[in-house]
């Protein structure tokens, strides 16, 4: 009975999303790019993002240096995460082929807005490799951790989904919007994003909440364990990148740092991209929300516990 109530509400949710989605949808080169090129006297990554203000011995030139590689990296770390999270939207919309038929509709253009999404972002690394230093590198290889990524259970790559796509919102929100520093077509890369962002996020609390719905305890457990798993591969690729982005910087910045510099640059890359990447969107109110109602005290508990050594 309560599910009959429900599904109502649901569909109109799934409609909503697809008026919004057919009223904010962008071209690349119309809308986005529009013949315009980076700034490179200007920031990509707002410091609120990026964390580099308590580098002192940094000069202004290079924290916008350090600001830029961030910012490049953010683009391909979406073009990485793009690639898991197309194919499993596309394969938890056969969940609505026979049935909500606007359900499925909305999936299918969340599906192709990913899909976009991803030529944008290599647009974008095929501009910054163009303008900036040879010897950057993006080292995560996004078939091989999109293949990981999907071997785990729909729950735990759900809630992953989830947490990205609304931390993308509250970036937009708290630290890129307010900045009037950055370069502005780096700005309008993420404020149109953003736009369609916003109703991958409700997608996935809804469907999300679906799948929950369907699990056994003990498979819940399970999924929780995945979860874990992601978050720990996660972290794995912010510590590789954080080093590699780190090396890129000492090479191409044009002057001589000391050990101690160099490791207190590597750190500062992984806390800032532990940040980005993981902490914002575990403590987003709305994730803390969606996830505290589906798991017990104690699956709460363990996930707090594997996330401590990362909020440091
Ligand atoms: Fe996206
Ligand atoms: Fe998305």
């Amino acid at each position: 009975m309560q599910a009959l109530q429900k599904q109502p509400e649901t569909s109109a949710r799934y409609a909503k999303a697809i008026e919004v989605s057919k009223r904010v949808r962008w071209d690349i080169e119309r809308d986005v790019i529009r013949g315009r090129k980076f700034d490179f006297g200007k920031k990509f990554l707002p410091d609120g993002l990026s964390k580099i203000g308590r580098l002192d011995f940094l000069g202004a030139d290079e924290k916008r240096l350090v600001s830029q590689i961030q910012g490049r990296t953010y683009a391909n770390m979406f073009g990485l995460v793009e690639r898991f999270i197309a194919p499993k939207v596309s394969e938890i919309s056969r969940g609505h082929w026979l049935g909500d038929q606007t359900a499925f509709e909305a999936l299918v253009r969340f599906t192709d807005e990913e899909l976009k999404h991803q030529e944008l972002f290599r647009r974008l690394e095929r501009m910054t490799a163009a303008d900036m230093p040879a010897g950057y590198a993006f080292l995560p290889q996004p078939n091989v951790v999109a293949s990981a990524v999907l071997s785990k259970s729909t729950w735990a790559v759900l809630a992953l989904i989830c947490h990205i796509e609304l931390f993308v919102l509250a970036h937009y929100r708290e630290a890129i919007e307010p900045d009037a520093d950055l370069s502005e077509l780096w700005k309008d890369v993420f404020t149109f994003h953003a736009r369609e962002e916003s109703q991958h996020a409700i997608l996935d609390e809804i469907e999300w909440q679906q799948e929950d719905a369907r699990l056994t305890p003990a498979q819940r457990d399970t999924a929780v364990g995945d979860l874990i798993d992601l978050v720990a591969a996660v972290d794995g690729i912010l510590q590789t990148q954080a080093a590699a982005d780190t090396d890129y910087f000492v090479r191409v910045c044009g002057r001589v740092f000391d050990k101690a510099q160099v490791k207190a640059l590597g750190e500062a890359l992984l806390a800032a991209y532990r940040w980005q990447y993981i902490v914002s969107g575990v403590q987003d109110e709305r994730f803390q929300k969606v996830l505290g109602g589906m798991v017990t005290e104690a699956q709460m508990k363990r996930i707090g516990a594997a996330l401590a050594p990362i909020l440091g």
